[in-house]
This record gives structure tokens, C-alpha cells and sequence, in this order.
């Protein structure tokens, strides 16, 4: 998102001097027309580290890191790009206007923060909140406690009224989530809940966890949908209390629930920071590295726990420098337990006794006395998992380790990488999920089944990751029908440019039936976690129909090269149909997809055509008489013919 405008990035980066920048970290000695001093990104006896105060730049000729003030400080302090402009600017007393983007997330925020102190009104004054009280008391969370985190509660009703009383819109509670539309009006999300704010790094309010308590109806916890204030797996819970003392600690530790990382903290242990339930991403290992070097991730002590260290370890090695330590807790226990009954001196044994991931990963692949065929299954399996190493001194660390550890060369092992690499690449797309689901995998297989392209349309107009999924991964292109497609990426376009985008402002541009299961959709609330796994399986089911010839992909293709008078895309296509043979390659998007994105593009362009430069216009598109929107009544996949 471009959210600070090139001239004041100029303006600021013009008044920035950076000598004196750098002189803050390092001593400077002048040097010609600059500086010269020992290089801090590198071990170095004999200075090669050279600032040049006329261009602003720096530029080590030993490690050749170089770049301006900016990247500088970044690097030196571990911020992100706007934190570090947003430092400089205030150093050098220039103003950063607010984008409207960045109003209308203040203006959300406010409206948490609101919700947040209401919740806690409720929870320490109110009687209605006396059964969150108690429920506190019983877990032996002290008044202080449940304060530092802003605990509160939401009672069954009355608290969306009060909002709306203070001046908060509906429009700004659906976009948090904090309503949702149903079939009779507008509900709370919330009801009877004791409430977890979620706060990111600059303390703001970003999301909410809800627990259930005593009588309360629905899951365990329910948690806020993603918002534009709040996108999953971004965060972790407790960070913007944890990381000073992280910081000084050198260490993180991730745990899982929000028990844990309050009870952890209440102990003492005040640098927990929670994944928040199923998943540990490469965006949260990333941030909580941003404040220490060790990381320490707890893992339930189970055989899900288990799988989860392994399916961890892939995602640390695509970070350069990563390797994390591996806590297993007593099968049954979780964090909160183990400190509440053996207190911090527990956790810090645990702690103590933690396995490298990158040991624990290879310790699972070879048992002690492994014969050739497991060793050989073994080196492939690493092979796998370094073919995605990018940072190729990573991988040469990895591959010697690990080549010692497996009882093969690291020329066998490396030549074995080089291989699998080639066949990822080979196999394209459906990669890594975004997340690691630690709780859902073992249950996973039991209703594995396909997805449909109608589906996964519907699932990027609700469902905020999978429509970045389907950007990141480039495929649109998978979905064969040209409408479906076309609808994909109207949606998606618009979902790039639209800060405020709204599902439910869609349903009237949708076909009717469409329409109505993403009502049902939003509803039933089947975003998030559910929507991440049936994008998983169309990503899956994809992969499997491609390669079997699916018939619809064959008669979709069939009418394209028809209507492109490829004869011999006409040929190949009806060959397939009659023996299932693979289709070869298509030369190219098929013309009718491109004639109804253009058309849909142009709709979309025209500034007559709606407000905001979207139009609504599917009723536009043209009709294509032998389209086929339906799929049957559970959204599934029906392989034709069987
Ligand atoms: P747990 O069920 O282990 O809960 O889920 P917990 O944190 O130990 O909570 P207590 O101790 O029973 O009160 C771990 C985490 O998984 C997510 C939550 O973030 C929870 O903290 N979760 C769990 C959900 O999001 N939804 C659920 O229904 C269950
Ligand atoms: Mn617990």
C-alpha cells in the first residue's frame, strides 16, 4: 500500500543527515569527502564502511551492504519501512499527511478501542459482568493481570446500542465484524463472551477473541473475522506487551492460546507472545524476530503437536537465519497449565530441554541404525525441504549439517536439492498453505474433497486470504469458465483498490444463485480457517482434475479453441474427451476469457459507469448461452460420468 507520498519520502530522505544518523550507532572518522567507520552489519577489523554525506548513502565494501538513511535504520533497529520514515520524519520535522486509507483505519481503530473499553466497563463494574469475574478468579488471573491485557466482557445484548450511541456507524461494525448481517437483521458477534483485545505493535486495537463461558452458546472461541484493520496470522497476541522484555531477554516464546500467553506473563514470564490457535506463519516468525534472536516455539506434546514441529520447520528455513528451538509439553498440558502447576522454574526446565527444529526435523527422518532405504527416503525428504532455500548460504549450512546427520555426502544431498527444486518448479502453483494448521491436520483427509471452480470464486469474494492467495499464486488463470473468471478477477481487482471493501455490497452484481450462497457464506460465518481449507482443496482438486483432463476444463477448452478456429486445439480437445487423454498446454488465455475480461475491464475503467470507477455490469457481460454456472447443491466438485 502506498501510503506516504513519493515527495515527502524525498523531502525527508533530502534532510536527513546521514552521518549524523549513523554516527548515533557507530564512530565516524572523516574520510575524504565522507566518513569511514567499522561496518556494524559484518565482523570487521579494518574499516570499510564508507558514508557519503552528499548522495546520502552508505556502502560497505565488505559485506556490500549499502543503501540510504532509511535502509540504514532499518537494518540497524529492526523496523519496518514506514516505522523507520515515520522516526526520520519526526527527527527532521516533516509532516507525513495522512492517507485515506490511514483515516479510515484511525477511524476503525477508534471504534475498537471503544468496543474494548466498553467490554471492560462491563467485565469490572457491572453486575452483568460478574460471571466473567468469577470465571477469572477461578483461573487465578489476578485484577492487575486481566488489566494489562484489557480483558472485558460482552454481555448477551445492549452493548451494539451503546456503540451506536457514542456514534459509531453500522457500516464501520460490519467492517470490524462486530456485526454481522443475518437473515433477521444485524447481530452481535460477541454475546456473552469473556473478551481478548488483540492489539498489534502500536497498541492498537485490532481484533477481538471471544471465550465462552459457563452457558454460553457456540464455540469455544470465536474470534474477529479479518478486517482492514486485521489480517490472520499477521499478529501475535501479547507482542506489544512482550517486547521489551523479549528485547532484553534475547528470546521470544510462542505459545499458542491467550491463556497461555496471559498466564505466562502473569507468572512472570512476560515474553509470551500467542499464534492465536491453528497457525504459525512465516509473518509471524518474521515479526518476532524483529525483536530477538532466539526463538522459542511450544508445541502441544501429542502426536498433532508433533506434525506441527514438522511442518514448522520448512517455513523457518525460507527465513534466513532462523532456527527456532522446539518445547514439547506434556501430553494434555498447555503452557498455562504448566506454570500454574509447577510454576516459571517448570517452563524454564521445558524451555532448557528444547530440541533445535532443524535436529528434531532430522532426528525424525533417521532413527540411530536407519538402513539405506530410509536414509535414502530421509535424504529426499531434506532434499525437499532445501530445494526451497533461497539464500543460497542457508543452504549450504543446511546441506552440510544435515548430509553429516543423514550418513551422505553433501554432493549426493545437494545434487538431490538441485533435483527437487527442478520438479517444484516443474509442478508449479498449489506450494506451501499459508499457515500451518497445528490443531485441524490430523481430521483433515476425513472430508477431503474437491472444491469447484464456482466455489473458490465465492470464497475470494468472502474471504480476504484466500482472494491474496489466488493473487500471490497468479491463479485466476485456473479457473476455466470465462464468467467465472471474469467475475474472479473483477473482484480481486477490486479488492486491491478498494480499502473498504464489502462483501455483502457485491451480492446485487452477482448471479442470483451465486449471490445467495455467498449470503449463506457470510452468515454462517465459513471464512476464515474453513475458507482457507476449501481454497486448499480447489488448489489440490486442481492439480488432479488438470492432470486427469477434467471434462468441463476439456469442454471449456473445446469452445475456446472453437471460437479461436484452432483446429488443432479443437482436435486435441476432443481426443480428450473421448480417452481422457492430458489436453497439451493451452497457447493462451482462451479468447473468450479475454473478450469478457476486457469488456468487464472497460465497464470497469469508464468513470460513467459507477461509483468509485467499479460498475456493477455483470448483467453486462456477455451472455454466453452455453455457460454453465451450477454446481450441485454442496458447492462439490461432480466429476462428470461417474
Ligand atoms: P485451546 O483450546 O488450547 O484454548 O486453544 P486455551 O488457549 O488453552 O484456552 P483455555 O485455557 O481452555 O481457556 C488454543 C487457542 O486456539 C484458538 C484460540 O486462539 C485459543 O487460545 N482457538 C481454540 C480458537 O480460535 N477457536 C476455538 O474454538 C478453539
Ligand atoms: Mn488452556
Amino acid at each position: 500500500m502506498p501510503e506516504i507520498p513519493q515527495p515527502v519520502l524525498d523531502e525527508i530522505k533530502h534532510r536527513v543527515d546521514i552521518a549524523a544518523l549513523v554516527s548515533e550507532h557507530l564512530s565516524l572518522k572523516r574520510s575524504g569527502r565522507g566518513f569511514v567507520g567499522l561496518c556494524p552489519f559484518h565482523e570487521e577489523k579494518t574499516p570499510s564502511f564508507y558514508v557519503n554525506p552528499e548522495r546520502g548513502s552508505f556502502h560497505c565494501f565488505g559485506c556490500n551492504a549499502g543503501g540510504n538513511g532509511f535502509t540504514f535504520l532499518m537494518r540497524m533497529t529492526g523496523q519496518t519501512f514506514p516505522e523507520v520514515v515515520r522516526e526520520l520524519a519526526e527527527k527532521v520535522g516533516v509532516a507525513i499527511p495522512e492517507s485515506r486509507a490511514a483515516q479510515g483505519q484511525d477511524r476503525l481503530a477508534e471504534v475498537n478501542r471503544l468496543a474494548a473499553e466498553l467490554f471492560q466497563v462491563v467485565l469490572h463494574e457491572s453486575k452483568r459482568g460478574e460471571r466473567g469475574r468469577k470465571y477469572l478468579e477461578d483461573r487465578g488471573l489476578s485484577d492487575e493481570t486481566t488489566r494489562r491485557f484489557g480483558l472485558g466482557f460482552a454481555p448477551g445484548d445492549g452493548w451494539v446500542e451503546k456503540l451506536r450511541g457514542r456514534d459509531v456507524s453500522m457500516g464501520d461494525l460490519k467492517r470490524l465484524g462486530l456485526v454481522s448481517e443475518g437473515r433477521t437483521g444485524p447481530y452481535p458477534l460477541f454475546r456473552d463472551r469473556l473478551i481478548f483485545p488483540i492489539h498489534d505493535l502500536s497498541g492498537r486495537v485490532v481484533a477481538f477473541g471471544g471465550r465462552a463461558i459457563g452457558e454460553t452458546k457456540g464455540p469455544k472461541y470465536l474470534n474477529s473475522p479479518e478486517s482492514p484493520l486485521y489480517r490472520k496470522g499477521h499478529h501475535l497476541y501479547g507482542m506489544d506487551l512482550a517486547r521489551d522484555e523479549v528485547r532484553k531477554r534475547g528470546q521470544v516464546l510462542l505459545v499458542e492460546g491467550y491463556m497461555d500467553a496471559i498466564a505466562l506473563s502473569q507468572a512472570g514470564m512476560t515474553h509470551a507472545a500467542a499464534v492465536l490457535g491453528t497457525a504459525l506463519t512465516t509473518d509471524q516468525l518474521r515479526l518476532a524476530r524483529r525483536f530477538a534472536e532466539e526463538i522459542v516455539v511450544c508445541f502441544d506434546g501429542d502426536e498433532a503437536g508433533r506434525r506441527a514441529a514438522l511442518r514448522a520447520f520448512p517455513l523457518c528455513v525460507d527465513e534466513v537465519d532462523l532456527w527456532p528451538k522446539a518445547v514439547f509439553l506434556p501430553p494434555g498440558e498447555d503452557p498455562d497449565s504448566v506454570v500454574r502447576a509447577g510454576g516459571t522454574e517448570a517452563m524454564e526446565a521445558l524451555i532448557e530441554n528444547g530440541q533445535s527444529l532443524i535436529d528434531f526435523f532430522l532426528d525424525d527422518l533417521v532413527g540411530p541404525d536407519a538402513g539405506v532405504g530410509e536414509t535414502a527416503r530421509a535424504a529426499n525428504t531434506m532434499a525437499g525441504v532445501l530445494a526451497g532455500v533461497k539464500d543460497p548460504i542457508v543452504r549450504d549450512k543446511l546441506v552440510r549439517g544435515a548430509a553429516g546427520r543423514l550418513g551422505v555426502s553433501d554432493g549426493a544431498l545437494l545434487a538431490a536439492a538441485r533435483r527437487a527444486h527442478l520438479e517444484q518448479r516443474r509442478r508449479s502453483p498449489p506450494s506451501d498453505a499459508p499457515g500451518v494448521a497445528a490443531r485441524s491436520a490430523p481430521n483433515r483427509q476425513a472430508h477431503v474433497r474437491f472444491s469447484s471452480d464456482a466455489e473458490m470464486v465465492e470464497l475470494i469474494v468472502c474471504d480476504a486470504s484466500v482472494a491474496e492467495r489466488v493473487r500471490t499464486e497468479g491463479a485466476v488463470g485456473m479457473i476455466a469458465e470465462p464468467v467465472l473468471r471474469a467475475i474472479a478477477e473483477r473482484v480481486l481487482e477490486r479488492r486491491e483498490t478498494d480499502d473498504y471493501f464489502e462483501p455483502l455490497e457485491l451480492l446485487p452484481d452477482l448471479p442470483a444463485a451465486m449471490g445467495e450462497r455467498v449470503r449463506r457464506r457470510l452468515e454462517e460465518g465459513a471464512i476464515g480457517d474453513v475458507a482457507a481449507r476449501a481454497a486448499d482443496e480447489w488448489f489440490a482438486g486442481h492439480v488432479r482434475r488438470s492432470a486427469r483432463g477434467d471434462r468441463k476444463t476439456v469442454i471449456a477448452r473445446l469452445r475456446s479453441a472453437e471460437h479461436r478456429g484452432d483446429q488443432a486445439g479443437v482436435r486435441a480437445a476432443l481426443e480428450a474427451l473421448k480417452n481422457g487423454s492430458a489436453l497439451p498446454p493451452e497457447p493462451e488465455a482462451s479468447t473468450v476469457a479475454e473478450t469478457v475480461a476486457e469488456t468487464v475491464a472497460e465497464t470497469a475503467a469508464d468513470p460513467e459507469a459507477g461509483e468509485g470507477g467499479y460498475s456493477p455490469g455483470l448483467d453486462e457481460v456477455p451472455a454466453d448461452e452455453d455457460l454453465d454456472l451450477d454446481y450441485d447443491a454442496d458447492g462439490d466438485w461432480v466429476p462428470d460420468g461417474s
